[in-house]
């Protein structure tokens, strides 16, 4: 019978055939080794989102960072409501469609910065090390306030949490001391705010305030540490499997390089999107598919899988910039929405509309050469060599 081990290496690289069984066979699978249920169908994969109830956040929503204490790395993404609304809403301000929309010219000259640099060499690069990754890193460094001068540290450290070692499940000791580096930074970065503040986002957590009282140091710096992480290694994996996906399909490169950037990003995001599941805690004893689940069970959403349920989408394995992806859930949906969605899509539009102004449709990637991360969670490569015709 198949197997779903998130850790396996080959499930890593191809897990379509796998979710397709699992949707039609066992859209309740149950892991009695791994201690999880996965739910596939994205009609099961969207209510679970919506009802923060019963498929509860606060034991963390990755597979390894999972504990009552998840709350003190990742912030409100591992709080419910209406905690988590309390906390999120002092953020959200920052991350308006109106905000975003002006933090195009930066993300399009730093996007132009790193592209310089990675062409610099003759057409032969690597599209994750040397381009995809380092944007989203820079991009949120100076929405949060981080100096020019410290952005290099800041980048070594992230650059630290996507090493997973090979088939170390768990935290590697690697990323336990980049996420330890980090929290010392801000919590720095957040006393220097104190005194001297600025027109960034550290400054305006200082000032805000959680049902009346101001947050305290250990409030803030998880909300920074989850900015700070969850949109560098997700919006990296995203332009490279965009990369990917039209370099195997010349007819859909040309139609990404004929003005379609913004469908190729969407199409990306449903089709190979970056992040492939969510995990939640079962708040009480539920039948799914005639089978009851215990309260206290960990629950997988695999919104990888949803996103190609073929109850929603036609053809949901064809890969086709043109099509509707309007019920995709690559941002999950409901209250813990992704709060970097608009964000992740301007930095991906942008640095793929960089690539398509500079570089030809016709280019090649030396897969044999390339690497996928190796990583239950998020889904692509952590390298990509790549040739382009200038
Ligand atoms: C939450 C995906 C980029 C910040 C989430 C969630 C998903 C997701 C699925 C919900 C997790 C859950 O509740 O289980 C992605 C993808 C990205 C991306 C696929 C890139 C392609 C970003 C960026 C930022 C960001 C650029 C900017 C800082 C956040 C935050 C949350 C979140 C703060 C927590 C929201 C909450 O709990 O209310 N993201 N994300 N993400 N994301 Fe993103």
């Amino acid at each position: 019978m198949p197997r779903y081990d998130p850790f396996d290496h080959d499930l890593q690289s191809d897990p379509w055939p796998t979710y397709e069984w699992l949707r039609e066979e066992r859209p309740l699978y149950h892991a009695e080794d791994l201690g999880f249920h996965a739910l596939s169908r994205h009609a099961d994969v969207d209510a679970a989102y919506r009802d923060t109830a019963l498929f509860s956040s606060s034991h963390g929503v990755t597979l390894e960072q999972w504990g009552p204490d998840a709350h003190r790395f990742s912030s409100f993404l591992a709080m419910d409501p209406p905690r988590h609304t309390g906390m999120r809403a002092l953020v959200s301000a920052g991350f308006t469609p109106r905000r975003v929309r002006e933090m195009e010219p930066v993300v399009r000259r730093l996007a132009v910065r790193h592209l310089d640099a990675a062409l610099a060499g003759g057409g032969t690069f690597d599209l994750i090390g040397d381009y995809a990754a380092k944007v989203p890193v820079d991009v949120i460094s100076t929405m949060i306030g981080v100096p020019a001068a410290d952005r290099p540290r800041i980048r070594t450290w992230s650059e630290r949490l996507l090493e997973r070692p090979d088939g170390v499940r768990g935290v590697p000791g690697s990323m336990r001391e980049a996420n330890r580096a980090l929290a010392g930074y801000y919590a720095d970065l957040v006393r220097e705010r104190r005194r001297e503040p600025a027109d960034d986002l550290a400054s305006a957590l200082i000032h805000a305030e959680a049902g009346g009282a101001a947050l305290t140091d250990r409030d803030i710096v998880p909300v920074l540490m989850l900015l700070g992480v969850a949109g560098n290694e997700t919006t990296a994996k995203l332009v490279g499997n965009a990369w990917h996906a039209a370099w195997r399909d010349p007819g859909q490169r040309e139609a990404a390089w004929d003005g379609g950037v913004a469908g190729w990003v969407e199409e990306t995001l449903r089709w190979d999107g970056p992040g492939q599941m969510s995990a939640r805690l079962l708040t009480a004893d539920t039948v799914f598919h005639g089978v009851t689940v215990p309260a206290g069970s960990r629950v997988l959403l695999l919104v990888g899988a949803a996103n190609r349920d073929p109850r929603v989408f036609a053809d949901p394995g064809r890969f086709d910039i043109g099509r509707d992806t309007g019920d995709a859930v690559p941002f999950a949906v409901g209250p813990h929405f992704c709060l970097g969605a608009g964000l992740a899509r301007l930095e991906a539009r942008v640095m793929l509309e960089e690539l398509t102004a500079r570089v030809r449709p016709g280019y090649e990637i030396d897969l044999r050469a390339a690497r996928r991360a190796y990583n239950p969670n998020v889904h692509g490569f952590a390298t990509l060599p790549t040739t382009v015709g200038l």
